[in-house]
């Protein structure tokens, strides 16, 4: 008997055609597409067309590549107003930046019904069907009401905050009633997969709540840990690969330049106006490290039709200029804000060069630029990993320097401790957290996923 087909939907359809993929869900998930053979289907990135028509259909061996366009309306309600103006913040337990629109739920819930309706059809009955993220929770419910009897699973690569955040948000019963439509939920750490219990055990109460499942009238839904990862070998090439000459050499004559790192789309759950004050917090304590460090922050624009996106923006541009305008000199430059994307051939040298990784959101479903930093180390003379400890990858990476990203002290200190931390301490740390990152890839999430949805027959 042949593998049975997988079909994965996410919001965003991903590019197969590319020669290397990004991020944890496109490698991880390209591999067990492949593999089986299937469907990916999701947003084409079109904003102008009617929703669902023109498809954009694209063949890469075994899978095909389904894509759809949305309307300016769709574009504004489902992903703008309701997908990343209520259910990025609140799940990111910013309820003061959740902004409610009254067109907002309705419009999350038509783009979702136009994708089951273009979906459908193409099921296969032994289909395999994986959705993830946010932007698509109701799809299962949708499907189901529509008559798709395929197992279906849910990843949810963002975090889950407690029941008393998500209750503050109408449709809050609508939206996680939405949840109990899948066999399977899988969440990037123990403390998302409890608060979803907590909400069902709160909020539903014909629903028997266990340690591994919710037991419904019809249905056993599964909820576990799935930690995701990155292709490790494959950031280490990249890291030690001859790019690395775009990484600018250490000043002549100079005392050897330290560097800071940080990497991030830029958001507001990252920390960043937190992270430069610690940096200025650091030259402060520090007098003697002027001019011996520089902090390298690259931060590529992401959503700004959202005012929250604009407004984190200008705060940062603000804050770059002060610090650099009253510490810099004619042969240093403290703080490099670079807000814009860099090639991914270019960052990894760049990381594998830098001394500290500075990796502190507020909140953070897993995190993978902690990962990627560890995979572009030198084993023998590696940099120093500075974690948030309200990271998802908190939760695996204890080797890391764990730190509050509230507390700017508290970073400051962690920073110095990394510049000056010594050799052995950084090996013995750095071994321990690449033996975590090798092992848990972004196969072995797919994997492990997979293998919880549809056991083997
Ligand atoms: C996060 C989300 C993804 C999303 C990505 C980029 O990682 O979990 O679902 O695709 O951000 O954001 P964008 O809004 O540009 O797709």
């Amino acid at each position: 008997s042949g593998k049975q087909r997988l079909v994965v939907v996410s919001n965003r359809v991903a590019d197969l055609s590319a020669q290397v993929q990004t991020g944890g869900l496109a490698v991880g998930l390209a591999d067990a597409v492949r593999k089986r053979g299937g469907i990916w289907f999701g947003w084409n990135g079109d904003r102008k067309g009617q929703t669902g028509d023109p498809v954009t259909i694209s063949e890469h061996g075994p899978v095909t590549c389904v894509g759809i366009p949305i309307t300016p309306a769709d574009f504004t309600e489902y992903y703008s107003d309701y997908s990343n103006s209520v259910l990025w913040p609140l799940f990111h337990y910013r309820l003061d930046l959740v902004h409610i629109t009254a067109t907002a739920f309705d419009g999350y819930m038509r783009v979702n019904e136009a994708f089951a309706r273009q979906l459908l059809p193409m099921l296969q009955p032994d289909d395999i069907i994986w959705i993830h993220d946010y932007h698509l929770i109701p799809l299962a419910g949708i499907l189901r009401r529509m008559g798709c009897r395929q197992r279906i699973g849910f990843f949810l690569h963002i975090p889950l905050p407690p029941p008393e955040l998500l209750s503050a948000t109408p449709h809050h019963l609508e939206l996680m009633r939405g949840f109990l439509d899948y066999d399977l939920l899988g969440f990037q750490t123990q403390t998302d997969a409890n608060n979803l219990k907590s909400y069902m055990a709160a909020h539903a109460p014909e629903i028997r709540v266990a340690a591994d499942h919710l037991q419904a009238k019809d249905r056993q839904v599964r909820v576990g840990r799935y930690p995701i990862g990155i292709d490790a070998a494959e950031f280490t090439r990249l890291a030690s690969a001859e790019r690395a000459e775009s990484v600018p050499p250490t000043p002549v004559g100079a005392a050897r330049m330290q560097r800071i790192i940080g990497v991030d789309r830029l958001d507001y759950s990252k920390g960043l106006p937190e992270r430069f004050r610690a940096f200025d917090t650091l030259l402060h304590q520090h007098p003697d490290l002027s001019k011996h460090v520089n902090f390298v922050q690259v931060a590529p624009p992401s959503r700004g039709e959202v005012d929250a996106y604009a407004d984190i923006r200008a705060e940062l541009e603000q804050m770059a200029g002060a610090v650099n305008g009253r510490l810099a000199d004619l042969d240093w430059t403290p703080l490099q804000y670079i807000c814009r994307p860099l090639p991914r051939d270019v960052l990894a040298p760049l990381m594998r060069n830098s001394d500290i990784g500075f990796v502190t959101p507020l909140r953070d479903g897993m995190n993978l630029v902690a990962k990627e930093f560890v995979a572009a180390q030198d084993p023998e003379d590696p940099g120093v990993l500075i974690l948030s400890q309200f990271a998802g990858a908190a939760e695996e990476m204890q080797d890391a320097l764990i730190v509050n990203p509230y507390d700017v002290e508290d970073m400051a200190e962690a920073l110095y401790r990394g510049l000056t931390m010594p050799l052995d301490e950084r090996r013995a740390r750095h071994a321990a957290l690449l033996h975590n990152v090798t092992t848990c890839g972004a196969k072995d999430w797919a994997a492990a996923f997979l293998a919880d949805l549809a056991p083997a027959r």
